[in-house]
């Protein structure tokens, strides 16, 4: 992807530490993709692993210890599927991640991830105090990003949007919470946002041009636009995630099931972002790319700090992220259980340097106050 540049830009403050693998990219092209392995192949690890084969438990780590609906009561009629519970699709919109407790710990925890990723920061689009009055959030989960955002920036309006009532009531002043689908015509007016946040709505979007135009048209001219998403694939440098191993296999979950519900998985792999943006007219696009690692094996200290809090929640819930997709491609709990089981052997282990790739990318709307 010739248009992937890979600068750590301006904005970000740069740690105390050498340059490193967070500050340039993985040398290597993510994952060719192959289909997913079927679930008996898990069956069939466990009963090795019983067999002392491989990776055993005892070789843990050290760091191992119009869109807006009235909120009806539809809202909060969650899917179950084996036990946890999902946002009901209301008409074009899905998630595939559970919106019970355990993933929405996880959402904070990712949220504290993120930011370390980051620089320690909110955004990296070069926002004006001063004239940061209106600001959305698109898709904003628990709403932990537009909290902390609300408070770092008393003088704006703060508005977080999701499909799923699960954000709390006891925000700042300058935040509100509205339910609004975001892959429908918005109801912001146009030019209404100086600023428009969206993280992490990969395997969500069906129309990825769509949703940055309606962006384009809220945002005010010279206001910023950021999208920060994720790769589904975990990735190694050194070769130790083999592409059949369960952490290898975990991305093919996501990629094979999202044909089967028409939202890409591989928004980051496709350069989606800077595309979309580009197509709906944002100019001065940059982009910053990151390693977020899984475990403590990175010596770069920014990784080192988010890898162990990666493992972690994937340990603590794996099954919260993977039981959607796995269910979509017609995997049975309890097959679900034993990939995840293997999954977390490896987690574990230690032997596997895994990451997943972020990518934030941030452009702005032409206009008088554009650069
Ligand atoms: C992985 S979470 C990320 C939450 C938040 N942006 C963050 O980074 O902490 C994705 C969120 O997108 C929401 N979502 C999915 N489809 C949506 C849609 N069509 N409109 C609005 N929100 C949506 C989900 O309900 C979920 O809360």
């Amino acid at each position: 992807m010739a248009e992937e540049q890979t600068n750590r830009p301006a904005a970000v403050a740069e740690p105390a530490e050498p340059a490193g693998p967070e500050t340039s990219p993985p040398a290597s092209s993510p994952p060719a993709p192959s289909a997913v392995l079927p679930p008996q192949h898990w069956a069939e690890v466990a009963q090795n692993e019983e067999q002392g084969d491989v990776d055993a438990d005892s070789t843990i780590d050290a760091d191992n210890a119009s869109s807006t609906a009235s909120i009806t009561s539809s809202i909060f009629e969650y899917r179950t599927i084996h036990g946890r519970t999902f946002n009901s699709d209301q008409g074009d919109a899905q998630y595939w991640g559970s919106n019970d407790e355990p993933q929405r710990e996880l959402m904070d925890i990712t949220h504290h991830i993120l930011t370390i990723g980051l620089g320690d920061k909110l955004h990296l689009a070069p926002l004006d105090k001063a004239h940061v009055h209106q600001v959305i959030d698109i898709g904003c989960g628990t709403g932990i990003w537009a909290i902390d955002f609300a408070d770092e920036y008393p003088g704006a309006e703060v508005i977080g949007t999701d499909i799923s009532p699960i954000q709390p009531s006891w925000v700042p002043p300058n935040l509100k919470f509205e339910i609004e689908d975001c892959t429908r015509d918005w109801t912001f007016k146009s030019g209404f946002a100086d600023y428009i946040h969206l993280r992490w709505l990969v395997g969500s979007i069906k129309d990825w041009d769509a949703l940055c135009s309606e962006a384009f048209r809220v945002c005010k001219p010279g206001g910023w636009i950021e999208s920060h998403e994720a790769s589904s694939n975990i990735e190694s440098d050194d070769g130790t995630v083999d592409g059949d191993s369960a952490m290898g296999q975990w991305g093919k979950f996501f990629i094979e099931g999202s044909k089967k519900i028409g939202s890409s998985f591989t928004v980051v792999e496709d350069g989606t972002q800077r595309k979309a943006l580009e197509k709906a007219g944002f100019i001065n696009i940059q982009e910053f790319n990151f390693r977020n690692p899984i475990g403590g094996w990175s010596s770069v200290p920014s990784e080192r700090k988010m890898g162990p809090y990666t493992k972690y929640g994937l340990e603590t819930d794996s099954e919260g992220f993977v039981l959607f997709m796995a269910h979509v491609l017609g995997w049975s709990r309890a097959e679900i259980q034993v990939y995840n089981a293997q999954f977390r052997r490896e987690l574990r282990s230690g032997k596997h340097h895994g990451y997943f790739r972020q990518k934030v990318v941030w452009g702005q709307k032409p206009g008088a106050a554009a650069e």
